[in-house]
């Protein structure tokens, strides 16, 4: 398949991972929600090799985040997960939680749902990093 692109995930991707080299520096499993193409997975999981990248989304972006990790072929990035915040979330554990454009376009009440579940998928003392035009 050709792989989904975003122009803005080659703009922004630098700026990000300055912000995450830093406070993910103790981190070592990180669950991004709303993967979207998967360009940040990729990048953001090869810059950081020091962490596990769980990349998910909802069921139809999964295909081309799997093409990008396919392509990158790197040892810390897992099958993407299916998670939409507004159903049941997966049974997995995570020291950080990285979404980036996503709590603008959710519904309310799915961002609601999504601090909801975050407890429940997070150790104590997790690192949530949210990037977006707030
Ligand atoms: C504007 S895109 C951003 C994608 C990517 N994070 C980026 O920065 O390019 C918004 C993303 O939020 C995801 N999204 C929207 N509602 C969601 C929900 N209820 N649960 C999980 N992801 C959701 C969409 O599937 C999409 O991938």
């Amino acid at each position: 398949m050709n792989k989904p692109h975003s122009p803005a995930c080659e703009r922004n991707r630098d700026p990000i991972l300055a912000v995450l080299r830093e406070h993910f520096a103790g981190a070592r499993r990180v669950l991004e929600i709303g993967s979207g193409t998967g360009q940040h997975a990729a990048y953001f999981a090869a810059h950081l090799p020091q962490l596990i990248w769980q990349a998910s989304d909802r069921e139809e972006n999964l295909p081309g985040i799997r093409a990008w990790l396919d392509e990158a072929a790197l040892s810390n990035t897992p099958p993407p997960l299916m998670l939409d915040v507004s159903s049941p979330w997966p049974d997995d554990r995570f020291d950080a939680v990285f979404s980036a454009n996503t709590l603008h376009i959710m519904a309310w009440s799915e961002v609601e749902q999504l601090f909801a579940r975050l407890p429940h998928v997070t150790d104590i003392g997790a690192t949530l990093i949210i990037y977006g035009p707030f």
